[in-house]
């Protein structure tokens, strides 16, 4: 028998239908969590999604309750005004519980398969090289080191064997959905025509490279922004090629000034060199049907906005306009810049293209584990004692990112939670430090996904609380506004969080911040983007997982209980 319904005879108030309801509730979201099942018939159990990662299930508004009578957490019964948990949060709590029971590999059975470096192969990383030997590699350097050779292959190939490729290799995304590059680019409406009559007739096609890179805690393409430009160069021209796209146009965040300057001497390189330009693309190279093709190729610059670093705000931000997500359908492949179909990737999963053409596939398919090939880079950060970009087979556990490359915690504490990927991801817990770094971390983990896999570690003393804080102050202020669940969703939470980071909060700030973290962004059709989604994950997951230390701040609400034995009984 419930503890609920046990302490119903002896309680006239504090326990009443609506407790039971949330207790059932949350008992039958966790039996459907256990049972590994998707069906959301009760409506509580919802499907959040960034870039396809199927159903996830969670117990939501109905299975809250903190503040009815239930079992104290320290252990003992509930007394009045103490803190005390309902049956439907003890439910919640067996629901993440069993969500984590389904995790995989241990950093025992890890054994990298990345003999040697293919991102960074011109930019000297540990464990491949030295740091300190970093340089800009130059157009020349680039080509006497094999640099677009990959193109010359691709410009003799057929444009569709090229998407096959890619396809093949089964390469997902790196700018933090891993949606399937190959399967992005065939959404594209088949180009009509020759190119020559295609800009005649103003039918251009576009590539967006999304170089925003603004997720707090990634800063893994600006390694190659800073170090190999041409690579990324090389992705571009391959794929524009691949895809039949005419003009390129690069968003590189504002603050990225630096780096702005490399790419945009090596664009000019590269135009001086015909990759880009009415000359472009290897002028006189032979082309699969003989007809040449060429590429125009352009910098752009935000003005550090996060949210540009969406897709379709990135390309309202191109058009000159306020960088505004839009609603899809229709989706930036049929209409996307300037209304015309339009290709959007990250930096580093264009860098992965050209080795894909020279070596193929299966090659490819060799590094990181199933459902995640490749190598990635990884960028860390926070209590480690040597932060840094390395690249690792997808699949690497995050303790052996800590240990073996970042050359383990730093002062020599102990791990107690990492951001999985960008603050949008969520955080591992204490108990998840062998978490394998790959695109089924969401699914076993229970973080929103891998991201942009470049973690942000903490030590034992850091105060989550703080962090939580600091995350929604974050949120709140990126929010572009568009949608009220967001734009409101996003305030509230910062107010929430400060008054409980303060002091000053009761269990009923607690249990108010778990249902707006838990469905914001959530219910289909009230945002936009994903961004009210991540600030979701990353409150929830850190308030579920150090819900402690969040109890520990907060003043117990009091819930008066008018007993009817005993001698605390009236009369
Ligand atoms: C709020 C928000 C911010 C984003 N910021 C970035 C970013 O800075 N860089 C990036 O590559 N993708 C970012 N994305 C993901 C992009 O919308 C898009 O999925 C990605 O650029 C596609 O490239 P890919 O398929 O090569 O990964 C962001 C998404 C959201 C919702
Ligand atoms: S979800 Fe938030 S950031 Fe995205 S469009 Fe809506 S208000 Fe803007």
């Amino acid at each position: 028998m419930c503890i609920v319904q046990r302490r119903r005879g002896g309680v006239k108030r504090g326990v009443g239908k609506r407790a039971k309801v949330a207790h059932e509730g949350g008992e039958r979201a966790a039996n459907r969590e256990t049972a590994g099942s998707s069906a959301g018939a009760e409506g509580w159990v919802r499907s959040v999604g960034w870039g396809g990662r199927g159903w996830r299930c969670d117990v939501g508004r109905r299975a809250r309750g903190w503040g009815v009578v239930g079992r104290d957490v320290s252990g003992g019964w509930p007394n009045r005004g103490r803190l005390v948990e309902s049956g439907a949060r003890r439910c919640m709590r067996r629901a993440f519980s069993s969500r984590t029971s389904t995790r995989r590999s241990s950093p025992m059975t890890w054994q990298p398969k990345l003999a040697t470096p293919v991102l960074t192969q011109r930019i000297p990383s540990k464990p491949f090289g030295n740091p300190d030997d970093r340089h800009v590699v130059s157009y020349d350097e680039y080509v006497s080191t094999g640099g677009y050779e990959a193109l010359r292959k691709a410009l003799s190939m057929e444009p569709g064997e090229i998407v096959t490729a890619v396809k093949d290799g089964q390469l997902r995304g790196r700018g933090g959905a891993g949606f399937p590059t190959g399967l992005k680019w065939s959404f594209l409406p088949p180009a009509e025509g020759t190119q020559a009559e295609r800009l005649e007739q103003g039918k251009l096609r576009y590539l967006a490279i999304n170089a925003d890179e603004s997720e707090p805690g990634t800063f893994k393409d600006r390694l190659l922004m800073d170090y190999d430009p041409h690579l990324m160069l090389e992705g571009i021209a391959i794929c524009c090629y691949a895809c039949r796209l005419d003009k390129a146009y690069i968003y590189i965040r504002g603050e990225y000034y630096h780096q702005a300057h490399v790419v945009e001497n090596a664009i000019r390189e590269a135009y001086e060199r015909r990759i880009f330009g009415g000359e472009g693309l290897l002028s006189g190279a032979a082309t699969h049907d003989g007809q040449p093709f060429k590429v125009e190729c352009h910098l752009h610059r935000g003005a550090g906005a996060y949210i540009c670093g969406e897709e379709t705000a990135l390309l309202e931000s191109l058009e000159g306009k306020r960088g505004w997500p839009r609603i899809k359908p229709p989706f930036p492949a049929v209409k996307g810049l300037f209304g015309k179909p339009t290709v959007i990737n990250n930096v580093e999963t264009l860098a992965h293209v050209p080795s894909i053409v020279e070596h193929g596939a299966e090659w490819f398919k060799t590094m990181g584990v199933e459902g995640s090939f490749g190598s990635k880079l990884m960028g860390v950060s926070g209590h480690v004692n040597e932060p840094g970009v390395f690249e690792c087979d997808l699949g690497v556990p995050l303790s052996t990112l800590v240990n073996e490359y970042c050359g383990g915690m730093r002062h020599g504490k102990k791990f107690k939670a990492a951001i999985a990927g960008g603050v949008s991801t969520g955080v591992l817990g204490t108990d998840e430090f062998d978490a394998p770094m790959d695109f089924d971390i969401g699914r076993n983990f229970n973080v929103l996904g891998l991201g942009t896999a470049c973690p942000t570690v903490f030590d034992e003393d850091t105060d989550m609380v703080a962090v939580a804080r600091n995350i929604a102050r974050f949120f709140k202020h990126e929010s572009c506004g568009q949608c009220t669940p967001c734009r409101e969703g996003s305030g509230w939470l910062y107010q929430l969080m400060t008054r409980i980071e303060d002091g000053n909060a009761k269990t009923r700030d607690l249990d108010l911040a778990l249902e707006i973290g838990t469905s914001m962004g959530a219910m289909p059709g009230t945002t936009i983007c994903g961004l009210a989604d991540g600030n979701n994950w990353a409150l929830r997951t850190i308030i579920n997982k150090f819900r402690e230390e969040f109890e520990s701040r907060v003043k117990p609400t009091f819930v008066p209980v008018e007993m009817t034995v005993g001698a605390g009984a009236k009369g």
